[in-house]
């Protein structure tokens, strides 16, 4: 498997700037995914995924001099993210990929990257309350 420190190298800045571009368009016009976004201009957020993926992919570190360690997942816990919303983040991000173009081992690399972080953030279950009740405190018996 190739790589991804490797591929900021390959692709430059640019990349993953219209990349972010184009994901954002996408979530822009999604009624699902929107509505979780709390700014009403996309441009901050998409910056920031942006610099993240540029250091993520291999290049400068200019996301953690902005925003310090990563920590998507604490990040995210503010966001309720379950089974489709991680879909149609995917959903957008591949459709953004697919306006770049990639070597195949370089696709297959970010793919793969795109999913397993995606799986990582979803932390609502489906079918369940948004909230659930600290494990360990009990209600007492009403009777
Ligand atoms: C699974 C579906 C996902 C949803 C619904 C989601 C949603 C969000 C939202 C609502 C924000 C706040 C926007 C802002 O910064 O103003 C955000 C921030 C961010 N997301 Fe996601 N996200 C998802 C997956 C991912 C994945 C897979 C990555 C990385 C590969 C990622 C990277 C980031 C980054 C870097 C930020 C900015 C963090 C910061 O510095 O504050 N997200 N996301």
């Amino acid at each position: 498997m190739k790589d991804p420190r490797t591929i900021h190298a390959q692709l430059g800045d640019e990349a993953f700037h219209k990349l972010t571009a184009a994901f954002y368009a996408g979530v822009s016009n999604d009624r699902l995914l929107r509505p979780l976004y709390p700014e009403e201009d996309l441009e901050g957020a998409r910056r920031r995924l942006a610099l993240f993926l540029i250091q993520y992919f291999g290049g400068p570190m200019t996301y953690a001099q902005e925003r310090g360690h990563p920590r998507l997942r604490m990040r995210h816990m503010a966001f309720g993210i379950g089974a489709a919303q991680r879909d149609a983040w995917l959903g957008h991000m591949r459709a953004a990929l697919d306006t770049l173009e990639l070597a195949p081992d370089t696709r297959e690399a970010m793919d793969r990257y795109f999913e397993d972080a995606a799986s990582f953030l979803v932390n609502q279950q489906e079918g369940q309350p948004e909230r659930l009740p600290l494990r360990g405190v009990s209600t007492p018996p009403t009777r």
